[in-house]
């Protein structure tokens, strides 16, 4: 049977995102329960849908079952903001001589330009105390109000049982489309690599450096059936770079949860407490602050869980990869980052 999809934005179907607030819908199941800890991700992602001016830039894909009801199967969720140092270049024609630029985007990556894209809004409508936003990143730029110049994809989640069907190249493709109607100067992503899991003691830079064929079985095949040196390991990473994606760098305080050890117990299933009281587990020294820790690997994290000793609290901080799409208006552009 012939299946219909179609894809609606929180806009044109406001109620479709209601579903989406419970935690056993398989698209919030699809995220690891300590990720949904992340004090911005709380304070504002269910407040995506209801700002006017983002409604557009949320996305879903339903399915259309035999009673002609729409099931949300996958969705996207991306935010404008605006970026000052974008501005000054002159937009998009000004990366050719200011590539650099680009490396103005924060180190907080996810909590930054979420928070960015939240305070720039409810300060250009003047309702920034109705909405109670406490949690500002010392971002310069979080209380201009200029028009957005930019938009930055949040999350992509496809429903497990519909993966691998092109449904994630659609998500990307209407967030780049909107962001070419709108004349915006580029598109971002504060991306969360998806096997960086596998390898959590591994630094996200040399992660990021591993060619496809660097792992036996994952080799990526050009057209002339050799492996391609130039798309990456991850194949998240990868499929955006098969979309036009350029990686700019690092955002090594991309999310935050912090913890006691009970809680992260509860939200990974892990028992901490074992490896707290193993005196063979080595104690570290953090570099600046000179606070004593101990580090655990657990399952979905992208680098180790620290727990701090005098503290008595575990942080989990999370490094993503900030990554620039081109607009394909911009030729310019396409030279300026290569
Ligand atoms: C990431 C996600 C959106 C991708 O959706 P999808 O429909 O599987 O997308 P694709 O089929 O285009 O897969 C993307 C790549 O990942 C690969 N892939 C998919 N599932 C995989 C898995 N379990 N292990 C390894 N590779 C996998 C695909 O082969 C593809 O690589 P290729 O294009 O080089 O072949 C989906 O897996 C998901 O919702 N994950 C949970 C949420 C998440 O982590 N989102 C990303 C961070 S925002």
């Amino acid at each position: 049977m012939t299946k219909i999809l179609r894809l609606h934005t929180a806009q044109s179907k406001p109620d479709l995102w209601e579903t989406l607030k419970s935690p056993t819908h398989p698209l919030s199941a699809a995220w690891p329960t300590f990720l949904d800890q992340d004090k911005y991700f709380q304070h504002y992602c269910e407040k995506l849908d209801k700002i006017e001016a983002f409604a557009a830039m949320q996305y879903a894909i339903v399915e259309v079952d035999a009673y002609g009801k729409e099931n949300i199967i996958a969705c996207g969720r991306s935010v404008p903001f605006y970026w000052p140092e974008l501005d000054q270049i002159g937009g998009k024609k000004g990366l050719r001589q200011h590539p650099e630029v680009l490396h103005t985007l924060p180190d907080e990556g996810y909590d930054a330009i979420l928070s960015r894209a939240f305070e720039q809004q409810l300060a250009r409508e003047g309702t920034v105390q109705d909405m109670g936003v406490v949690m500002p990143l010392p971002d310069p730029a979080r209380t201009r109000t200029e028009p957005p110049n930019a938009l930055s994809a949040i999350s992509i989640t496809v429903s497990p049982k519909y993966r691998s069907q092109g449904l994630a190249d659609i998500l990307i493709m209407a967030m780049k489309q909107t962001a070419i109607e709108l004349d915006y100067d580029a598109m971002v992503v504060p991306l969360r690599p998806t096997r960086k899991s596998d390898f959590p003691t591994i630094r996200m830079r040399d992660y990021l450096s591993w060619p496809a064929k660097v792992a036996p079985g994952c080799a990526i095949y050009q057209k002339e059936n050799r492996p391609n040196p130039n798309l990456p390991f991850d194949p998240w990473l990868r499929k955006h770079i098969r979309l036009g994606a350029r990686v700019i760098k690092v955002a090594p305080k991309s999310m935050l949860v912090e913890g006691s050890v009970e809680e992260w117990q509860q939200w990974t299933g892990v028992k901490f407490s074992q490896l707290i009281g193993n005196t063979d587990t080595p104690l570290k020294k953090e570099s600046g602050s000179g606070k004593m820790y101990l580090e655990a690997v657990f399952p979905n994290g992208l680098v180790p869980l620290r727990y701090y000793v005098d503290e008595q609290c575990c942080v989990y901080q999370e490094p993503n990869i900030w990554l620039y799409h081109e607009l394909p208006l911009g030729s310019l552009c396409a030279e300026a980052i290569l």
